[in-house]
């Protein structure tokens, strides 16, 4: 099969396509045909050595969206010809950049039937991710007011839609062009990240008691000044460990709580793959993709997702 590998940690120039040997499903685990596969920030981190992948070469990608064309032995859920949607793959386990692909069924969930494989494929890790930091870990209520930084990034648009389909406020922050189409997506409040008088604009639209932010080491003490007493910050991002101490007498005297979350610890990820997919058919959850690129055009999706500001998922296509 064709698949992208690199032998060697390093720039987007490292990603190479080549012909390798096709995997086969072992016991609990699914052949999986890639129609299409998400692109994140954490596969050039892999890629960059940041995070060591299992061995080199590695076949990076998380995310995948593709047909079953095997099972191995003991998997009753899928079955051949199934379409389904995956993801916390390219971590210990080969990734998903690929013509095939072997997925554990845990971290499968049927493909929703109202999006396309390039849908399901931008959806999953970011709506996974979105999931396990509001819903898991925050607990978000419906009465509760949420602020989502960076609502028009991959994780943001997913938890501006699943945050304002619990019910809750959604208060969250991106460039004017995308105000709009936040707006539209469910966010309540929708406030330039780049105004001098954030703060003051985050009070006005109500102190949130959950806190998105993928961006501690610059927002934490910003955090720590809007948020309701109580409130549970959730970081997703790669910070420093200490930009948290200067803010702890501000966290204390609020007993505000940080959690730091990885998905890739999510304990059953195809049990939120399918939450997810009800919100999609309901039309709660729309994954919105901002461009496709070919398999060996991957290098380009590597360098866009960090370099590029755009509203949605990029994706390849084998
Ligand atoms: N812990 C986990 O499990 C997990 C999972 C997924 C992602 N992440 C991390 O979470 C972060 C976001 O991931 P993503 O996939 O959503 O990335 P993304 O699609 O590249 O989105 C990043 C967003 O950040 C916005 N942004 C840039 N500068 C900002 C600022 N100063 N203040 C507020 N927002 C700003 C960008 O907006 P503009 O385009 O307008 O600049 C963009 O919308 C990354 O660091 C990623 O590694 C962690």
């Amino acid at each position: 099969m064709r698949a992208v590998r690199y032998h060697e940690y390093g720039g987007s120039d490292v990603l190479q396509t080549e012909e390798v040997m096709r995997p086969e499903p072992d016991k609990g685990e699914l052949l999986v045909a890639v129609h299409a596969a998400g692109i994140n920030p954490v596969d050039t981190y892999f890629r960059e050595g940041a995070y060591k992948p299992a061995s080199l070469p590695w076949i990076p990608g998380s995310d995948v969206a593709g047909v079953v064309t095997a099972v191995g032995d003991g998997v009753t859920e899928f079955k051949a010809g199934d379409e389904i949607y995956a993801t916390a793959l390219g971590n210990w386990l080969q990734g998903t950049c690929a013509e095939y692909v072997v997925v554990p069924t845990e971290m499968a969930a049927p493909l929703p039937e109202s999006v396309s494989f390039a849908e399901a494929a931008g959806a999953a890790l970011v709506g996974v991710t979105a999931w396990q930091s509001l819903i898991a870990t925050a607990n978000l209520e419906p009465a509760e007011t949420v602020l989502i930084h960076g609502g028009s990034g991959g994780v943001g648009h997913m938890a501006v839609q699943i945050a304002s389909a619990t019910g809750a406020r959604v208060v969250t922050t991106a460039s004017p062009k995308y105000h709009d189409t936040l707006e539209e997506l469910g966010a309540d409040v929708v406030l330039n990240y780049a105004r001098d008088d954030l703060q003051e604009a985050i009070e006005d639209a109500g102190k949130p008691d959950v806190i998105l932010d993928h961006r501690l080491d610059e927002y934490l003490p910003l955090d720590c000044e809007v948020a309701a007493k109580g409130a549970r910050i959730v970081a997703i991002g790669n910070e420093e460990a200490q930009a948290t101490f200067p803010s702890v007498p501000a966290a204390r005297a609020k007993a505000l709580s940080v959690h730091h979350v990885s998905m890739f610890n999510t304990p059953d990820v195809g049990t939120v793959l399918k939450r997810l997919g009800t919100l999609m058919d309901s039309g709660k959850l729309t994954p919105l993709v901002y461009d496709t690129y070919p398999l060996d055009e991957i290098a380009a999706a590597h360098d866009a997702v960090l370099d590029e500001s755009f509203l949605g998922k990029l994706v390849v296509t084998p």
